[in-house]
Parts: C-alpha cells; sequence; structure tokens
C-alpha cells in the first residue's frame, strides 16, 4: 500500500480539517489526484464517516481514483463528477474543502450551491456546526469580502511555503465575524503563524508596486482606486507593526 506524502499547502489544508470533530461528512471539491482525502483517510480514518471527492473532469477524476487505489481507500471514497457541488446533498456534508483553486472558482462554487438557502443559513441542520477550509491561490480580497457579505465568520488563516511561495487557508464557519478592514481583506486575520511577518512583507511590497505603477495614470477612475490601494498600503504597514510588537 502506498503512503501519501502531502505538500506544505496541502498538509496545512489537511491540519484545519483534522481539528473538527469526529464523524465528519467530507467533501473534497475539485479533488484532482485526490491527495488530501486519501491522506485524511490513511491517517485518521476514524474522523470520518463518509468521504466524497469531486471534480468538475473525468481525467483528474480517473487519477483520484488511481490514487484511492493505491492507498487502499478506494471503497471509502464516494467519487463525483460534477461542478462544485452541484452533486452534493448538504446532509452528505458538514465539512467541505476547496482548495487549489482561484478565489472566484471558490465563490462561484459557494454561491451556485444549489442547497445554500437553507443550508448556508444554518436551518435544516445547516451551517451552524460545519466548516469549510478553503485554499485559494488567487483573488484573496474577493473571496474574504464575499464571504463577510454571505453571513460567513473566518474562524483563523493558515500559512504554508513551498519553495519561494506562501499559501494560505481559511477555516470558516457561519455567522457573523467584525467587518474586515481594507488591508484584512487583502492579507487576512486571525492568523498567528511564524510565516505572518513574509507574508504581510510580500503584500506590502505589492501593493507598493502597484501603486508606482499607478503614479503617473490618469483617468477618471484612477483616482479612487489609488486612494483605496494607498488605505490598504498603510494597513498592511500597521499590521505588520502590531505583527513585530507581538512577536518581542
Ligand atoms: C489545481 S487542482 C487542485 C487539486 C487539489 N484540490 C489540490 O489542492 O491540490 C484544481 C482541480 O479542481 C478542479 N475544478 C476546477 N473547477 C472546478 C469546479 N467548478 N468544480 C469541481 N472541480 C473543479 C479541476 O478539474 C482540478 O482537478
Amino acid at each position: 500500500m502506498k503512503q501519501i506524502h502531502l505538500s506544505p499547502r496541502l498538509q496545512m489544508a489537511a491540519d484545519l480539517v483534522v481539528k473538527r470533530e469526529q464523524n465528519a461528512w467530507l467533501v473534497d471539491v475539485g479533488t484532482d489526484h485526490a491527495y488530501l482525502p486519501a491522506w485524511l483517510l490513511q491517517n485518521h480514518r476514524e474522523q470520518f464517516a463518509y468521504v466524497i471527492a469531486t471534480d468538475l473532469r473525468e481525467g483528474p477524476l480517473d487519477r483520484a481514483r488511481r490514487t484511492a487505489r493505491e492507498a487502499g481507500c478506494e471503497q471509502n471514497i464516494d467519487f463525483r463528477l460534477c461542478d462544485g457541488l452541484a452533486a452534493v446533498d448538504p446532509r452528505e456534508a458538514d465539512s467541505i474543502v476547496i482548495a487549489g483553486m482561484g478565489g472566484e472558482t471558490i465563490v462561484h462554487i459557494l454561491e451556485s450551491a444549489h442547497w445554500k438557502a437553507e443550508w448556508w443559513r444554518g436551518e435544516e441542520g445547516g451551517m451552524e456546526d460545519k466548516i469549510l477550509v478553503l485554499q485559494p491561490m488567487s483573488s484573496m480580497p474577493e473571496l474574504r469580502k464575499w464571504l463577510q457579505e454571505n453571513g460567513f465568520s473566518i474562524v483563523e488563516e493558515r500559512l504554508a511555503k513551498e519553495g519561494d511561495t506562501l499559501y494560505t487557508a481559511l477555516l470558516v464557519r457561519a455567522g457573523e465575524m467584525a467587518p474586515l478592514s481594507p488591508a484584512e481583506l487583502w492579507a487576512g486575520r486571525n492568523c498567528h503563524v511564524p510565516l505572518r511577518g513574509e507574508w504581510l512583507d510580500r503584500w506590502i511590497a505589492r501593493t507598493g508596486r502597484a501603486l508606482e505603477g499607478m503614479a503617473l495614470a490618469q483617468g477618471d477612475g484612477v483616482l479612487p482606486k489609488k486612494r483605496e490601494l494607498e488605505d490598504v498600503w498603510k494597513g498592511l504597514q500597521d499590521m505588520k507593526k502590531e505583527w513585530e510588537q507581538w512577536q518581542m
């Protein structure tokens, strides 16, 4: 039997799933190789009552079945070909992972879940003690804004590094959260891991470069955009100072 090893990025997402209580009904959306559910089943079998792995395309689902076969857990995973959560009933899902996709795709998946009306609001055995583990590769401000505007609360954020790239993962539950500042929309909050300082430095550099790029730009929409970005940049600097003080 092949032992599954996760990359730091997927390990970060898996660790957030393992935090929740036992007997979870897990759905891994956009599973591709199914490394995450296979690792969870190999290492925390007792925590999972049922595991579903979905993907939009046959090729990734075939890869997922191969991984599961090699890892000795093919009979424990229900593979479904669908867009996001389209072929998943709300009663089958209490821990949902959506990892390795752009923030817009994650929003599309959450927005178009056919059962969202009753489930996301916590009715009919809905979202209340359920979790989402989201691991966006891009469009993080847009994703956090959508979560904030749609009744979700980001409980915790983690970071992982692979090579020179930093990745984030969000643990999300239903419920109100204090509004995120413009800088928090970009860099997140409730994140207390050692990589946080480096993560903030990168966002400061990125917003700084964007501001430099806008310095000579003209036109109606430029000034408000520039002000918005300046707000983010200043907020990130403050967050970095707070982080440094907290480290001392
Ligand atoms: C880059 S892979 C990520 C695989 C794995 N989740 C990870 O984090 O390593 C993205 C996978 O998501 C699938 N995907 C993209 N959009 C999707 C959607 N709307 N619904 C289901 N799967 C989707 C793709 O087919 C692909 O297999």
